[in-house]
């Protein structure tokens, strides 16, 4: 079992904070689908918080179905930090997690995210800082380094669990890397190796349920995050979940789960941010979700321009009635990972 300080999670595998996707409503879907042990917020700036930057709170709203929920700050100031992080401790987060590992100019540029990585003494100020203002685990989202020549992430976990950190979360690329090349898993498990005493959670390019337990083989990690496959397919924590615990992976869904999850996803949107926000985000969502389902060209066309949630309604209808119950094979680039399915290809 997989706990963080006292907080003991379901299952072993993360939802990992992705800026612009991992809002509420994506959270939402994705544990509607099962297999989530702990999903986080994006990365959300202390100060924002602070200020009561209305997209600050909006992105910080925490929907009493998606719990538990770890909320992730970012910020340069302990005490913003630990005011943020009270301010979300009273508002339900079960976790507050520290970003380390976001390359983005603008946050690198404030001192802030990845910029932490060269700055090991300023992390665990702001770490300090967390751990003495909340009473829930505090945890860090690490990459391993800055680049390939100063692979500082265990130093830097070991300072951090001494200062309080209840759990470690590695990316296991630099910043440097940005999302290219490969993840390294050997670094991950000189993490695991050097800080001992608490979960260290593994992170990056897991695909498929085999992936996350080569990832736990490989470097002992005690669970592990998924991030931008989940979006692709919102099953593969459930599968991961399974796989670890039995060894067998669940059923694909059949096309009408598919489309009934894409009305939910919608249907969260739509009530989480209006129609107008809800029609514009979904537009560019669903290209992941028909691209999965294998909708002809012509259909993805029609559905570029929806503005209202009645449009919305009435193309999900027409390819309600069209479809037949089928599983759909799961769409993925990893060979290895073939549920078993005896369905027709859709
Ligand atoms: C669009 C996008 C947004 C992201 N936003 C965040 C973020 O807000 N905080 C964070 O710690 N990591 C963020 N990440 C990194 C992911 O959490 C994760 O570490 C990375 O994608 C590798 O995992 P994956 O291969 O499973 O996606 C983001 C990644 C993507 C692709």
């Amino acid at each position: 079992m997989l706990a963080l300080g006292r907080l003991t999670l379901s299952t072993r595998i993360l939802l990992a904070p992705m800026a612009r996707i991992g809002d509420a409503s994506f959270r939402l879907t994705v544990r509607h689908c099962g297999g989530v042990g702990l999903a986080s917020t994006e990365l959300l700036s202390a100060r924002g918080l602070l200020e009561e930057s209305s997209a600050s709170l909006a992105l910080a709203a925490i929907e009493a179905e998606d719990r538990p929920l770890c909320v992730q700050l970012f910020g340069t100031e302990p005490y913003e930090m630990a005011e943020a992080a009270r301010r979300m401790a009273d508002r339900g987060a079960a976790a507050i997690d520290i970003n380390m590992g976001c390359c983005v100019p603008k946050i690198v540029g404030r001192g802030a995210g990845a910029a932490l990585l060269r700055r090991p003494a300023q992390a665990v100020r702001l770490l300090a800082a967390v751990v003495q203002a909340v009473p829930l685990p505090v945890t860090a989202k690490l990459r391993l380094g800055w680049d390939r020549t100063c692979l500082t992430a265990s130093d830097l976990a070991a300072d951090l669990v001494s200062a309080g950190a209840a759990g470690i979360i590695v990316h296991g690329r630099t910043a440097e890397q940005k999302f290219t090349g490969e993840v390294l898993l050997e670094p991950i498990a000189r993490v695991v190796e050097r800080v001992g005493t608490v979960p260290v959670i593994g992170n990056g390019d897991v695909r498929s349920p085999q992936d996350a337990a080569r990832m736990i083989a490989q470097t002992g990690v005690a669970g592990v995050m998924i991030g931008r496959a989940a979006k692709r397919y919102p099953w593969l924590l459930r599968d991961a979940h399974a796989y670890l615990s039995t060894g067998c992976i669940p059923p694909p869904p059949t096309r009408r789960q598919w489309l009934a999850l894409i009305r939910t996803h919608f249907e969260h949107l739509h009530r989480l941010r209006g129609e107008r926000l809800a029609c514009a985000i979904f537009r560019q969502r669903m290209s992941y979700y028909f691209a999965a389902l294998g909708l002809p060209r012509a259909d993805r066309e029609r559905f570029r321009n929806f503005a209202d949630a009645q449009t919305f309604d009435r193309f999900m209808r027409s390819i309600e009635e069209a479809t037949a119950d089928v599983t759909v094979p799961r769409n993925t680039p990893v060979t290895t990972y073939q549920p078993s399915s005896t369905a027709r290809t859709v």
